[in-house]
């Protein structure tokens, strides 16, 4: 078994097996001198009072309230005010030599790292992240500072094209991240010599604010980068559809990147969009490995991320393993659910009392599926839910086709791997999607026909990692150039190219 696992891994292609970027693609080296930055380890006891000390404020933190007062905008005319001063910013910073910028983001970086505390505390209280899952998301900004840095001092050294950055780029992030993923949108866009007017998700506006106030002590004038809170209606719209945005990078959902484009036909969008995810899980497979991946990937941040495992696509006798489903129940049933501010919760609250197609995933079942494990409500809030699976899943139905964002997993049967795989590919969209298999001639008819734009195999399907694992999908995942965040040739696709003049 072991060294089938050292030959399947020798043999395998490691990462995303295709690229989504469909845009020019730079020759670039890969990045010399960047290193991830580093978790907090919690086996240190400095860390662990450090972390007590920040999650004792989290419980009536007031972090950003102040900041998203004085952002709030009421009326179209200070929102053109708003707009006017970023984009004037914007076109003087896109005059910066690259180097220069990079200089600043790096900069940022180092800030960002700085506010660890602050950054973790603000989204334990404002949006109930376990302080884990907030951990490595202040990681990943840090990571993109110094990244998307790299990526702007290249963009000058291109010989036969000039790169024309945008002058202003609209951000409008998901709640899901509240810093990591507007981090690097705004990051990404000031690498490309833009200005930036920030809209944070309703739900996480002052951790986006606490964000923003980092990048500003870090230097960053705060007209180049403006942070806005508006209602969504007509303001969102006028923001949008703006003829001075020459881009809007928005992670959402795919509703909101159409809605946006029936606003602005010819809007220059770069959209992460919506995914509904599956692990396959062979007969081949190390199931223990299986079954820890699964349920991290399923129900970490309660499973909000747009990177979760929402499926299990069981092959052949792992459907009837009763060895397989003792495992995953036990691992579920021991999970430890509750607020952030207890340490040692593993799954925290969702974002708002469930409603709508969530309730009824968490308290209805199709036909012919029951519960492995049932979700149970823990408390008034709403929020609170104990993680469910549901077994008997059938390809097609709403179980199947739908995304969540919350704690319950759904378990779906085939006889054989391509079977799997058109359950896996039977989905509107195509984010991430991960196999667990010994078997290398499995992975690699897997890798050739699996329809996402990150896979991965025999590990977790969440959690990407910058520079390393570029995150982006396929289908209706993405709209847009389809560049992959925290890869190559995100900067250089925000802006246009101009091919230069040969000397005559
Ligand atoms: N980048 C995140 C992940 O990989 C999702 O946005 O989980």
């Amino acid at each position: 078994r072991f060294r089938a696992s050292l030959d399947a891994m020798e043999s395998l292609r490691i990462g995303p097996a295709r690229t989504q970027d469909r845009a020019t693609t730079l020759e670039v080296a890969p990045a010399e001198g960047f290193a991830n930055e580093p978790d907090t380890d919690p086996s240190l006891p400095a860390n662990r009072d450090w972390a007590a000390r920040v999650l004792a404020r989290s419980g009536d933190s007031r972090l950003g309230v102040g900041t998203i007062e004085l952002a709030s905008v009421r009326d179209a005319a200070t929102l053109e005010q708003r707009i006017t001063e970023a984009h004037r910013a914007g076109a003087a910073w896109g005059a910066v030599p690259g180097a220069q910028r990079a200089r600043q983001l790096h900069d940022a970086g180092d800030v960002l790292a700085a506010f660890r505390g602050r950054l973790i505390e603000v989204m334990a209280s404002e949006t109930g992240k376990t302080i884990a899952e907030a951990d490595v998301e202040v990681s990943e900004a840090v990571d993109f500072a110094h990244y998307y840095a790299e990526r702007a001092a290249e963009l000058d050294s291109v010989e036969d094209a000039t790169f024309v950055p945008p002058a202003l780029t609209v951000v409008t992030p998901p709640w899901n991240f509240p810093v990591a993923i507007p981090a690097g949108s705004v990051l990404a866009a000031l690498a490309a010599g833009s200005g930036v007017i920030i809209k944070p998700a309703p739900q996480a506006r002052r951790s986006g604010a606490v964000m923003v106030e980092a990048l500003w002590e870090a230097g960053i004038p705060r007209d180049l980068l403006t942070l806005v809170d508006i209602e969504e209606g007509d303001l969102g719209r006028q923001l949008i559809a703006h003829p001075r945005v020459d881009r809007v990078i928005l992670t959402g959902a795919w509703e909101t990147a159409a809605m946006f484009r029936s606003w602005r036909p010819d809007l220059p969008l770069l959209a992460e969009t919506s995914g509904k995810n599956a692990i396959v899980i062979t007969p081949s497979a190390d199931l223990d490995l299986a079954v820890a991946d699964l349920v991290k990937s399923a129900f970490g941040h309660a499973g909000q991320k747009c990177s979760a495992a929402s499926l299990a696509i069981l092959v052949g006798s792992v459907g009837s393993s009763e060895r397989f489903e003792r495992q995953l129940v036990d691992a579920v049933r021991t999970l430890r659910v509750g607020y952030p501010q207890e340490a040692t919760t593993q799954v925290g609250p969702i974002i708002e009392p469930a409603h709508g197609k969530l309730k009824r995933a968490l308290t209805e079942l199709g036909e012919g599926e029951s519960w492995l494990v049932e979700p149970r409500q823990l408390d008034e809030s709403g929020r609170l839910w104990s993680p469910g699976v549901r077994t008997g899943v059938r390809p097609g139905s709403e179980f199947h086709l739908t995304e969540y964002f919350g704690p319950v997993l759904g378990i779906v049967k085939a006889a054989t791997l391509e079977e799997a795989v058109r359950i896996q590919n039977g989905v509107a969209y195509g984010l991430t999607a991960g196999i667990h298999s010994l078997d290398p001639d499995e992975v690699s008819r897997w890798l050739d026909t699996v329809e996402a734009g990150n896979l991965y195999v025999n590990r977790g399907i969440t959690g990407a990692i910058v520079q390393r694992q570029p995150f982006g999908g396929w289908k209706r995942s993405t709209v847009g150039t389809g560049a992959k965040a925290g890869g190559p040739n995100y900067v250089a696709t925000l802006g246009r190219w101009e091919p230069v003049e040969a000397a005559p």
